[in-house]
């Protein structure tokens, strides 16, 4: 029996060996930008992106993003109360997850969410109410007029709802506003421009596989089609207030990080 696993796992290990340079080496996808809707607001949207939440490529995409937040906020100095903001928040499980996860950092955070979306908004605070969270503010409007102060947030992440916006630029732009100097923006989302098996992975494998209604709306390909290339993202830093900071744009394989610091005056 330990034998028959033994060669499962050098089998299995020569496949990945060989397919690693046959999925490196597919060409990146060069099509144009499929702009995507900007929110939703109705119940069974909701109950969709909520059913999804839990399935494990999106918890361990949920993750890598949480891992890289920690990451950012440990190699900064903040360690008193900070104010975090999660623009496009959906359903809140990253804010509740973001939320332990910087407790056990030794941080205490206070948490914030917006959503242009009146049903994400909804599904978001009935989310963290049942997560024992009620008291997270969480806000419905629009990340190019966010309805906070300036200099009021420590952190501003992002997650999957870049290529939603349908002003880009001015959400940037806001993002940096509501950043006190020193503040983080954390930025995570799809990249178009990735290896054609990933573009049939999405197409074939993931998109048949979603509850509907998300799956006759072509999600989640759409929102790869939707998003944007990093030299993309690039450009469009460069016509915002973050064209003056340290911003660095990281791709990933079908993804990209945007890691920003705003200046001190
Ligand atoms: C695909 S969901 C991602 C939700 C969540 N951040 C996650 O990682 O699962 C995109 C979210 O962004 C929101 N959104 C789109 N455009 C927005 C905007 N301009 N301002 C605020 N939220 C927006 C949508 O309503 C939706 O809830």
């Amino acid at each position: 029996m330990g034998l028959d696993w033994w060669w499962i796992l050098v089998v299995a290990g020569i496949v990945l060996v060989l397919l690693f340079p046959l999925l490196a080496g597919l060409p990146r996808v060069a099509i144009p930008r499929h702009p995507e809707v900007e929110g939703f607001d109705d119940a069974a949207t909701g109950a969709g992106y909520a059913e999804i939440q839990e399935r494990v490529e999106f918890k361990s995409m949920r993750q890598t993003v949480i891992d890289h937040v920690i990451d950012a906020l440990k190699k900064s100095s903040m360690t008193d109360a900070i104010d975090v903001l999660d623009l496009g928040c959906g359903t809140g499980h990253l804010i509740k997850e973001l939320h332990v996860e910087i407790g056990k950092a030794g941080i205490e955070a206070v948490m914030h969410g917006i959503d242009i979306g009146s049903a994400s908004v909804r599904e978001c605070r009935e989310h963290l109410a049942r997560a024992g969270l009620p008291g997270i503010d969480i806000k419905e409007g629009d990340g190019a007029r966010v309805p906070m102060a300036d200099g009021s947030m420590d952190v501003v992440i992002s997650s999957l709802s870049m290529h939603h916006w349908s002003r880009p630029e001015a959400v940037l732009a806001e993002i940096h506003r509501v950043l006190k100097p020193g503040g983080k923006m954390v930025i995570f989302d799809l990249r178009r421009d990735a290896r054609r098996f990933y573009h049939h992975a999405f197409d074939r494998w993931f998109t048949p596989r979603m509850p509907e209604p998300l799956k006759s709306a072509g999600d989640p390909y759409r929102s790869l089609l939707a998003s944007y290339t990093p030299a993309e993202v690039e450009a469009m830093l460069e016509r915002t207030p973050w064209a003056r900071e340290r911003v660095t744009v990281a791709p990933r394989t079908v993804a990209v990080f945007v890691d920003g610091i705003k200046g001190t005056p």
